[in-house]
């Protein structure tokens, strides 16, 4: 296993481009089942969950070719079930159900496992699918569907209690443009990753409208054609890479990051304006250069679906503020419990209470390094963040998890002027 090693202290600059969005690729890597014929995707970041995906269509039957960021498809003989064994390692998997029903009518997927971000049911998920004819049946810790009449489209509400479902509206999408009639999704997630599959799908001879609002309509067709296409800036890379220009950026030069989208990163930029430094987007909104403010004041956090502020950047903003003077407030309405790195954290000196889905945190004049464990993908980019402003060296056991991620993420950080080396454990 590896780690990861950070010498805190050194001030970032320069600039570097941000990879493609792994939460839109992982489901439109899936959506390739739904034709014959081959998609050619660009910018799928090679990290680890991608290839967790990759493997998973090449267990299905679909040829599969990557050469750095293209990925070619060829899902022209596929088989319905996929492999426990690779399904097991990454939740996403649960996106090839809507494909595989909507191509060959069955799909059999294992039951995802606990999560350490908290609860991750997929009763939404079923919802949706069986609204559309699925039946499905519960056994051995797989879920073994089926839609014997076809799938006929239907009006469903994804609503849930912590609102809608991002990975369930693109699995209810999925199934619905191959099926017979309209489907109506109410209460549909509308983050731009739901969108850019959306885009994806109507590239592919898809019926879709709606998608980005709360209403998406799918009026069903009869088969899908081979396609091109481009996935989105990863706005939650470039988020993170933003929240370090702001906690240790050089205050002159600041760090730039290209190929970004100014529109998606809306909420992290509002944010970090309020607490004080200095964001300004160039090249029509596809670069961004944070520096950090003179003076940074804490300030008040709660998560919300897309366009509130977003539960995959509340770790990177906890690192800001442990040192940011003053009190902040975090709370994460989406998952509750995703406060891992907050123990963590305090081991490095960081001042943090964490009670009932909420953090607070005094800001503190200075972390200090400590052997760390990355618990989950975000968290563990939030105790980079955090190294990279301790004393000391800082080793980030359990590297993995940002692997799953950040594509090349010390290659990156050393390009800003960071300190870091991987190690093996
Ligand atoms: N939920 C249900 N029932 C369901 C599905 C979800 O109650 O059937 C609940 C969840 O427990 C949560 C809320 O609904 O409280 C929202 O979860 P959602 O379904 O939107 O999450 P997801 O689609 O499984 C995606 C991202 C996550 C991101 C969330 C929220 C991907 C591959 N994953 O997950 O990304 O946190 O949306 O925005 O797109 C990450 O990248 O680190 C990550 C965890």
């Amino acid at each position: 296993m590896d780690k990861l090693i950070v010498h805190g202290g050194h001030k970032l600059s320069g600039s570097i481009n941000v990879s493609g969005a792994k939460n839109a690729s992982l489901p439109i890597l899936a959506a390739s089942l739904l034709t014959k014929e081959d998609v050619i995707l660009r910018r799928v970041p090679d990290v680890s969950d991608t290839n967790y995906m990759i493997q998973i269509l090449s267990a299905l039957g679909a040829e599969v070719e990557r050469s750095s960021g293209t990925v070619r498809i060829n899902a022209a003989n596929i088989i319905s079930e996929a492999p426990y064994e690779l399904v097991r390692k990454m939740r996403a998997s649960i996106c090839v159900m809507g494909p595989l029903l909507a191509r060959l009518g069955k799909a059999k997927v294992s039951l995802p496992g606990g999560c350490v971000i908290g609860d991750r049911p997929v009763d939404l998920h079923l919802k949706g699918l069986r609204a559309i004819g699925t039946e499905i049946d519960m056994e051995g810790g797989n879920m073994d569907m089926s839609a014997p009449t076809g799938l006929k489209g239907k009006e469903v509400d994804l609503r849930g209690k912590h609102g809608p479902t991002v990975l369930g509206t693109d699995n209810l999408m999925m199934a619905a443009v191959l099926a017979e009639g309209t489907t109506i999704i109410e209460s549909a997630a509308c983050e731009p990753e739901v969108v850019d599959l959306a885009n994806f799908l109507i590239s592919m001879g898809a019926k879709i409208e709606g998608a980005g609002t709360r209403r998406i309509t799918i009026q069903g067709v009869s088969a899908l054609h081979g396609t091109e296409h481009t996935i989105i800036p990863d706005r939650i890379e470039a988020g993170t890479y933003m929240v370090a220009g702001a906690l240790a950026g050089n205050p002159d030069t600041g760090v730039t990051l290209h190929r970004v989208c100014e529109e998606h990163l809306q909420p992290t930029t509002d944010k970090l304006r309020e607490a004080g430094h200095s964001v300004t987007f160039s090249n029509e909104g596809q670069s961004v250069t944070v520096k950090p403010g003179k003076s940074p004041v804490g300030c008040n956090i709660v998560t919300a679906p897309h366009p509130g502020f977003p539960t995959d950047m509340q770790a990177q903003f906890s690192a800001l503020f442990a040192i940011t003077p003053g009190l902040s407030i975090i709370e994460d309405t989406i998952f509750p419990q995703r406060f891992m790195h907050c123990a963590e954290m305090s081991r490095m000196g960081a001042n943090m209470l964490v009670d009932q889905g909420k953090v607070v945190i005094t800001g503190t004049e200075s972390l200090s390094a400590a052997p760390v464990m990355a618990s989950d993908l975000r968290a563990s980019a939030a105790l980079v963040l955090a190294a990279l402003v301790a004393d000391g060296a800082t080793e980030i056991n359990r590297l993995y998890h940002i692997d799953r991620g950040y594509e090349h993420i010390d290659e990156k950080l050393l390009q800003l002027g960071a300190k870091v080396e991987r190690a093996r454990e």
